[in-house]
């Protein structure tokens, strides 16, 4: 009765979630399981960003839950997002389910199967779901446990924010995840050195908009912001050697932050800034604070500070009223950022924002279209921008064996992932990759040793 299986839908945050509840549950004597055939509760940590995000949980849960009919013993849960935007009414749907959990309440899952397991064990046929999906003061403080993990991972990621105040027509995410609170900075620091201290040699900081970490606790010191103050901090950790986070907001770059891509050599030179578009009239009614000629600036001030930046961005393609020529701004603004990648999202309505009521919705047929034409023009240059690295030497943070098993696999600076040969022994170590092949999002190439007297410029790992 005590074998879980999580399976996680939608983003970062969610897998950084997911993983902290398995945490909370082997803590409290659960077996986390890899596949859902053994378990014995079956957990869905859910999406609501678009429609399609929602329907494949929900067509999960209703094929899980002819299980149950097999075996009343089974525990169905919807955690996270579509069950914080959808909460009891999800029982119309899919009865079968015993427990639905919001996202501040990830922290009660242990106490909740608890109670469920003991009363399936006394013999108490399923009854009621357990519905828990209302605020909590403070939940942005309970996702934090990596203890429990499975051994030291050379990437990890630190949630230091939940929630999103600003108000994006498009976006049910404040709804879903709440108003914006952070994280206590020296809990943060103190959550950093110990992963570095098991291993973890890049930390990505995790929020809905993390360049607002901090804006209503601590002080601008010196002109800069609580969110670069954070990631000077995070820089000085010892072991802790590249730091990157997501996402963050336009409006959040300012001089300080571009400025810190100067000072801090542990931001690699990868951003991700999302645009949604090109059109100035299309982002006045998404509610985006900024406009295309604002966020042409911002690309060109972090490529001042790092001339090799790669920038990689969210876009999304038939918003209400967008027509042939706003499409056709956004397409050219794609080309002008040049993208080492990105995500394209066709519009989905979601019930409850305000573009939802919005006159001119886009037909299907035109949003597939759209997507289509952006998705190609932004391969070709993802495919250019990969290329243009065939002969460079690139250093390489080595995670560990690629899917095959017989290679190693690793992510430049730049974020990009390289394969190569490489040996155990260097999981966790940078390492000079001098790149031969180049994929539209991969990188082949080879390990530079002392021998070959090839030079990185940065300190060359030792081989
Ligand atoms: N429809 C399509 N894409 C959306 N996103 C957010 N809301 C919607 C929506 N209603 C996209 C945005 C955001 C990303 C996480 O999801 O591009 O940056």
């Amino acid at each position: 009765m005590n074998r879980v299986h999580i399976k996680t839908y939608g983003c970062q945050m969610n897998e950084r979630d997911s993983e902290a509840v398995a945490a909370m549950l082997r803590a409290r004597g659960y077996t986390i399981v890899a596949s859902e055939d053994e378990c014995d509760v079956l957990l869905l940590n859910t999406c609501s960003i678009r429609d399609a995000a929602e329907q494949k949980a929900i067509g999960k849960a209703g094929y899980s839950s002819s299980r149950k009919r097999r075996d009343p013993r089974f525990v169905l849960g919807i955690l996270g997002c579509m069950a914080q935007n959808r909460g009891a009414s999800l029982l119309d749907r899919l009865p079968d389910v015993d427990l639905i959990v919001g996202t501040q309440k990830f922290h009660r899952v242990p106490d909740h199967l608890d109670s469920i397991r003991a009363s399936r064990e006394a013999g108490v046929p399923a009854g009621e779901a357990i519905v828990d999906t209302a605020a909590e003061a403070g939940s942005q403080n309970t996702i934090r446990d990596h203890m429990d993990g499975p051994g030291p991972q050379v990437c990890a990621f630190v949630s230091i924010q939940q929630g999103c105040d600003m108000d994006c027509s498009f976006c049910i995410v404040p709804r879903t995840r709440g108003d914006e609170r952070s994280r206590p900075m020296d809990d943060i620091i103190r959550e950093c050195e110990e992963l570095a201290g098991r291993g973890a040699r890049e930390i990505t900081l995790l929020g809905q908009i993390v360049t607002s970490y901090g804006r209503r606790d601590y002080p601008h010191t010196g002109g800069v912001s609580p969110f670069v103050q954070l990631l000077e901090r995070v820089h000085a950790i010892p072991g802790v050697e590249r730091i990157r986070f997501t996402s963050p907001h336009p409006r959040g770059f300012r001089e300080d932050l571009a400025d810190a891509f100067r000072r801090l050599p542990k931001l690699g030179e990868c951003v991700h800034l999302p645009v949604q578009s090109g059109s100035n009239r299309i982002l006045r009614a998404m509610n985006r604070p900024y406009t295309r000629e604002r966020y042409l600036a911002i690309v060109e001030s972090l490529r001042g500070a790092q001339p090799a930046m790669a920038f990689s961005t969210d876009v999304i393609v038939g918003f209400p009223g967008e027509t042939d020529a706003d499409f056709g701004e956004t397409c050219s603004l794609c080309a002008e950022v040049d993208y080492d990648m990105a995500y394209v999202f066709k519009y989905s309505v979601r019930t409850g924002t305000a573009s939802a009521a919005m006159p001119g919705q886009v037909p299907d047929a035109v949003r597939q279209e759209r997507n289509r034409t952006l998705l190609d023009l932004l391969r070709a240059g993802s495919l250019r921008r990969s290329q243009a690295l065939v002969g460079t030497v690139q250093e390489i943070l080595v995670e560990g064996p690629d899917r095959t098993g017989l290679r190693f696999t690793g992510r430049t600076r730049g974020n990009r992932v390289a394969v190569f040969d490489a040996a155990p022994r260097l999981e966790g170590s940078l390492v000079p990759v001098e790149i031969t092949r180049a994929s539209v999002s991969t990188l082949y190439g080879d390990l530079v040793t002392a021998d070959t007297g090839l030079q990185t410029g940065r300190g060359p790992a030792s081989l």
